[in-house]
């Protein structure tokens, strides 16, 4: 199973890059299943359907998101629409959308989902941590494989993501920074890490 794990798209030169580069990179290196942070895909801040649906069909699976979840003000009334898309898990239960997208590829039920970070973060969300211990308790009994986008400021908060789930989440990866890290790991419990 090969798992491409894409990072904030931001604005159309994003949209762009990932619908003209994606299925040759799907094509080349044999992957499987694809996942994106959408939430700067719209202008920059936030997301539609349409823009959810538009990557969709440059070939991503399953879209997280993060603190501009909210910034295109039409969003609320459509993310329930948006099948293959979650908020993060540790936001309010008031607002709308799924916590998690339940996938298949090869056989295999694949669970994403994704969380906030709090250090340095201007959107409030519930612990990250106590919500991650939540949410793999019920994605553990269906998925055979999860994978946690943990929308941070921070390294040393990932860190420590990585640390608590390490061992029980199939990967868990960083985005928000808009820049990569050169720490891509495997973690002592198996947990693919960057
Ligand atoms: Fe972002
Ligand atoms: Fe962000």
């Amino acid at each position: 199973m090969k798992i491409l794990c894409i990072g904030d798209i931001v604005g159309k030169p994003g949209r762009q890059a990932v619908f003209d580069f994606l299925p040759k990179i799907r094509e080349d290196l044999g992957i499987d299943f694809v996942v994106a942070n959408a939430e700067n895909s719209a202008g920059g801040s936030g997301v539609t359907k349409n823009m959810a649906d538009y990557l969709t069909r440059a070939g991503v699976n399953a879209l997280t998101l993060g603190d501009h979840i909210w910034d295109q003000r039409c969003f609320e009334g459509e993310i329930e629409s948006v099948q293959n898309l979650c908020k993060p898990a540790n936001l309010p239960p008031e607002n709308p959308g799924k916590n998690y997208v339940l996938a298949e590829a090869k056989g295999l039920k694949i669970a994403v989902f994704s969380l906030l970070g709090q250090t340095l973060m201007k959107i409030k969300a519930d612990c990250p941590f106590r919500a991650a211990q939540k949410t793999m308790d019920e994605l553990e009994k269906i998925a055979d494989i999860t994978i946690l986008d943990f929308h941070a400021e921070t390294s040393s908060e990932k860190v420590s993501m990585g640390n608590l789930l390490d061992g029980r989440a199939t990967i868990v990866y960083g985005t928000h920074t808009h820049i990569p890290t050169a720490d891509a790991r495997i973690l002592s419990g198996g947990t693919a890490y960057i």
